[in-house]
């Protein structure tokens, strides 16, 4: 079976989760939180070298005042339980998202897990935190276009490497695998640049359900598509000439 180096997920229908069982939206939160941490210990077991999740969207700012503080607090919670069983589980934590607005001890939280976990070799975990797709690639231009009026590069110079580069995602693979749960079939503004050859999963489950067997079959799914890059597979190419 073909391993993914890396996969992304869109942890989706904690409410819907919640308001099944007549308990607050919280609770469903929570939930996320705990199916979270089983799919960071799945994800290790099985040998995928990046993990990708959408934390907390750039639009979620918009979600009522007290459901952002409970995401801000369960995220909070996170790094100050689970960052010590990361790092001696060899996890590195990295955070992708725009970071300057955020409160300071967000912000350092943010940093803190990062810097403990820098050197850790067993699995990436990237958290996407205030994150958005195209906010991502508005501050990658700007950053390009500094650079452009400042003479250090010329416009006819620039590829899709320097468009990647000058991301947040820097450095990481693209994604192999995007799986989103609670049967929403879309992106979301999650890694637009970066998934544009990722195969997709969509699963029926709330992302509270989503176990470790639904990701071992997540994988199985995967390891059987045929992903051909924009090119032709080399059983196409023999067909269509014969
Ligand atoms: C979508 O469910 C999920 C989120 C907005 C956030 C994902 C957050 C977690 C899994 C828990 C927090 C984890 C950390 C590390 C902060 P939804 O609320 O959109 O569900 P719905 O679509 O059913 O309403």
């Amino acid at each position: 079976m073909t391993t993914p180096a890396h996969v992304a997920i869109i942890m989706d229908g904690n409410g819907r989760w919640a308001k099944a069982r007549g308990l607050p939206r919280l609770a469903g939160h929570r939930a996320g939180v705990e199916a979270l941490r089983q799919s960071v210990k799945t994800a290790s077991k099985l040998g995928i070298a990046w993990l990708t999740v959408y934390a907390f969207s750039s639009e979620n700012w918009s979600r009522p005042q007290s459901e952002v503080s409970d995401l801000l607090g369960l995220l909070k919670l996170f790094i100050r339980r689970d960052l010590a069983e990361l790092h001696r589980s060899g996890v590195r934590v990295r955070v992708i998202g725009e970071r300057e607005d955020l409160q300071p001890d967000i912000r350092g939280l943010l940093d803190e897990a990062e810097s403990l976990t820098v050197g850790n070799r067993a699995l990436n975990l990237v958290i996407a935190f205030n994150y958005g797709g195209r906010d991502e690639i508005v501050r990658a231009m700007r950053k390009i276009g500094a650079d452009v009026e400042a003479g250090r590069i010329a416009p006819a110079s620039i590829t899709p490497e320097t468009i990647s580069d000058a991301l947040d995602t820097s450095g990481i693979p693209d994604p192999d695998l995007v799986i989103r749960t609670s049967g929403e079939m879309r992106l979301s503004n999650f890694l637009l640049w970066q998934a544009a050859y990722s195969e997709l999963i969509f699963l029926p489950c709330f992302w509270p359900d989503f176990t470790p067997e639904q990701f071992e079959d997540a994988l199985r799914q995967f390891s059987v598509r045929e992903r051909r890059f924009g090119g032709r597979i080399e059983r196409d190419v023999v067909s269509s000439s014969a």
